[in-house]
C-alpha cells in the first residue's frame, strides 16, 4: 500500500545540508493503523510529507498502491494526491469559512455540484458528530471539534489512506482519546490506511498496529505493536515503552529486597492467552520454592493482555531451575535480573 526504499532527504539552506532522513525502509499494509514516533528533529514530519508527495526524496523511491510517485507525471500526481487525505496539529482550517464550507472545500476542488456536495458534507459532519456545526465558524469551537471539522475535510474525497501528522498534540488527554477512537472508525468503517506521526506512545498504544521509531532521520526499530511494546530493543525504544508501561521495581521495594542465599531475581513477561492462566500458583504448588511478588503490571495492547511481573525466587538451586523451566514451557518469558546462587541447597 505504502512502501519507502531505502530513502533519504537532505535539505539544503544557505550552504548547510541536514540530513533529515536516512535509509528509510518501511511497508504500510493496506488497513494499517501504523504509528511513527520519535523525539522533536527526528524526521517524523518529513517521512509523512514524502507520502504525499509534499516533499520529493533526495534518493530512494516511495511507492503508494504499487506506483512509485517519482513516475508520475504532474497530472498523474495530482489524481494519486486526491487518494490521500492529511490532518494536522493546527487543523489548518480556513477561519473566514463556516465549518460547511471548510469541509466542501475539496468537493468545490473536484468540481462536484451542489447537491452532490451538500450531501457528502452533511454526511461527514454527521460520522464526526458535528452534525449541527455546519452553520459555525472554526473559532466558535473547540479543539476537540476542530479536528473533526479536519478529519471530515481529509475525508471529502473519498480517500484510502489518511495521513496524521501529531493530530491531538493540541488536545488534552480526554479529546486526544475520542479524536482516536475516530480515527479507529474511519479505519474499521471506511476501511482507510492510516498513518499517524507522534511522539507519544500512548497514542500508539491505544490504536495502532504496527510502530515505527525514528531518531535522527533513521528508524531504529519496527514492528508489530506488541513485539515492539513487549520487546523494545533500543534504548530509544525502551525509554518510550517506559512512558506507558512501567517495568521496574519501585525505589521503596528495591530497599526492602531481602537478597538472602539462594534466591535470585526475575522478570517474567506473560502475553495474550497464558496472562489468563493461573502459571504461578501451578509453579508454586508443584515446586519448593519460595514466590515474593516485587512488581506486577497488566497492559491491553492491541487487545492482547501483556503482563509483566517481577519475582523474586528463593529455594534450592535444582528446585528453582525446575520451576523456571516450567514457566518457561508454559510460554512465559522469564529473564534473569540478579542470579541465583549456584549449586544452593538447603544442606
Ligand atoms: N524545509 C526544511 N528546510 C530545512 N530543514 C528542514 C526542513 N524541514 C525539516 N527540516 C529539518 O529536518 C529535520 C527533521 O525535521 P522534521 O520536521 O521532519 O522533524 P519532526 O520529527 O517532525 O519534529 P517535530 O516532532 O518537532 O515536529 C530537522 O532537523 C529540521 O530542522
Ligand atoms: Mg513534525
Amino acid at each position: 500500500m505504502i512502501e519507502l526504499k531505502n530513502v533519504y532527504k537532505t535539505y539544503t539552506r544557505k550552504g548547510i545540508s541536514i540530513e533529515a532522513l536516512k535509509e528509510i525502509n518501511l511497508k504500510v499494509e493496506k488497513g494499517d493503523i501504523f504509528g511513527v514516533i520519535g523525539y522533536s528533529g527526528a524526521g517524523k514530519s518529513t517521512l509523512i510529507r514524502l507520502v504525499n508527495y509534499l516533499e520529493r526524496p533526495t534518493k530512494g523511491q516511495v511507492f503508494v498502491d504499487g506506483h512509485d510517485l517519482g513516475k508520475y507525471s504532474v497530472k498523474e500526481l495530482r489524481a494519486a494526491k486526491k487518494n490521500i487525505g492529511m490532518i494536522f496539529q493546527h487543523f489548518n482550517l480556513l477561519e473566514s469559512k463556516k465549518v460547511y464550507d471548510n469541509v466542501a472545500i475539496p468537493l468545490i476542488l473536484l468540481k462536484k455540484n451542489k447537491d452532490e456536495i451538500r450531501q457528502r458534507v452533511l454526511e461527514l459532519l454527521e460520522f464526526v458528530g458535528l452534525a449541527d456545526k455546519a452553520g459555525s465558524y472554526p473559532s466558535e469551537l473547540s479543539g476537540g471539534q476542530k479536528q473533526r471539522v479536519g478529519i471530515a475535510r481529509a475525508l471529502a474525497s473519498n480517500p484510502s489512506i489518511l495521513l496524521c501528522d501529531e493530530a491531538t498534540s493540541a488536545l488534552d488527554p480526554q479529546t486526544t482519546r475520542s479524536i482516536l477512537q475516530l480515527l479507529k472508525k474511519i479505519n474499521a468503517e471506511y476501511n482507510i490506511t492510516v498513518m499517524i506521526i507522534t511522539h507519544e506512545m500512548s497514542v500508539i498504544q491505544e490504536i495502532c498496529n504496527k510502530v515505527a521509531v525514528m531518531e535522527q532521520g533513521r528508524i531504529i526499530e519496527q514492528g508489530s505493536v506488541l513485539e515492539v511494546f513487549g520487546h523494545p530493543q533500543h534504548p530509544t525504544t525502551q525509554n518510550f515503552v517506559k512512558t506507558v508501561i512501567q517495568n521496574s521495581i519501585t525505589d521503596s521495594v528495591q530497599k526492602s529486597i531481602k537478597r538472602e542465599p539462594g534466591s535470585g531475581i526475575y522478570k517474567l513477561e506473560f502475553i495474550g492467552q497464558c496472562a489468563s492462566e493461573p502459571i504461578l500458583y501451578k509453579m508454586i504448588r508443584s515446586y519448593d520454592v519460595q514466590v515474593n511478588i516485587l512488581f506486577a503490571n497488566m497492559t491491553e495492547i492491541e487487545e492482547t493482555t501483556l503482563g509483566k511481573v517481577i519475582v523474586q525466587l528463593k529455594g534450592e538451586t535444582a528446585e528453582v531451575d525446575k520451576a523456571l523451566s516450567f514457566i518457561k514451557s508454559s510460554g512465559v518469558g522469564v529473564e534473569e535480573v540478579e542470579k541465583h546462587d549456584v549449586n544452593y541447597s538447603y544442606n
